[in-house]
């Protein structure tokens, strides 16, 4: 039997939905030991006014995103007049507010540990677009990205589909993070701080990247370039359709982006101290499987 990422479907239509602490308990469970938590009924409204801004023309041409940075509220990724770029902005900043409610609702005990990273609009089409193979989404890959070490702390993620065509999102979710750490680490070669400061000087990262995130972007790589891994690797397809949500821990799940477009997400940092099952966790599972301590 294949081992893949299990999907639990919760049936709420709000992002302030009714848990008690059996449930909550279960989520955390679920979530934290790689599964997905999928809202088939939870969508996310745009007014009348706002409807106009679900198109690709929005982008400034250079970012993926429309985006807000954490608790930064200047725009970015975008184009347009200071009205609409406003306007923009308070679609977004409206998301990441939902998103912040759902997870307190789901996950209290997260909350106020979780850091706001980005808040993003997406509206480009993630079928066919041109990208070099370490940025490709469409290959297979457990999140880790080079310039924004995370020093171990978990990229917790929610995304809804605001497809207004009634588009899914289709993903490619697959095995077990322990089972591809497995196969990649004996080929994530040696950390050097050196190097690591190096970089840093030359501000390719945005904080010293320590061996942690020095392994993760390794194993990003890794999976991402192993072709013969992407055809063979354990994976099952899964459709988001239009007006649902879910949530991951996309530094855990083995995930591909097949196709879909218009899409919002809200990333959150989690220090690892606040989780409920560390012992899941990518630094835990590495550590096990290298036989000693590595540092963030
Ligand atoms: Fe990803």
């Amino acid at each position: 039997m294949l081992e893949v990422t299990p999907i639990l479907e919760l049936p709420f239509n709000s992002f302030k939905p009714n848990t008690d602490i059996k449930q909550q308990r279960m989520y955390l469970r679920h979530l934290e030991h790689g599964g997905i938590l999928f809202l088939p009924n939870l969508g996310f409204n745009f007014t009348a006014d706002e409807k106009c801004f679900l198109s690709p023309d929005w982008s400034d041409g250079k970012s993926k995103n429309i985006y807000l940075r954490g608790n930064e509220r200047n725009i970015k990724g975008a184009k347009g007049n200071t009205e609409e770029l406003a306007a923009m902005s308070a679609l977004i900043e409206r998301y990441s507010q939902n998103a912040t409610t759902l997870i307190t609702h789901l996950l209290p005990s997260y909350m106020p540990h979780a850091k706001p990273a980005n808040t993003s609009l997406r509206c480009i089409e993630a079928a066919g677009r041109n990208t070099s193979w370490r940025k490709d989404d469409r290959r297979l890959h457990a999140d880790a990205f080079p310039s924004k070490p995370t020093h171990g702390e978990r990229i917790l993620r929610v995304f809804t589909n605001v497809n207004p065509h009634n588009r899914p999102r289709m993903w490619n979710m697959g095995e077990p993070f322990a089972n591809m750490a497995a196969r990649f680490l004996p080929k994530v070669p040696n950390y050097s701080r050196q190097q690591a400061k190096f970089i840093n000087t030359l501000g390719i990262t945005k904080s010293l990247r320590g061996e942690y995130d020095h392994i993760m972007l390794h194993l990003h790589d890794l999976t991402k370039a192993d072709a013969d891994y992407q055809a063979s690797a354990p994976q099952m397809r899964f459709e988001f359709p239009a007006n649902s949500s879910w949530v991951v821990y996309s530094d855990l799940v083995l995930h591909a982006v097949l196709s879909g477009q218009h899409m919002m997400e809200q990333t959150f940092h989690l220090p690892q101290e606040n989780l409920s099952f560390p012992d899941a966790c990518p630094k835990n599972i590495i550590e096990r499987l290298v036989k000693r301590h590595i540092n963030c």
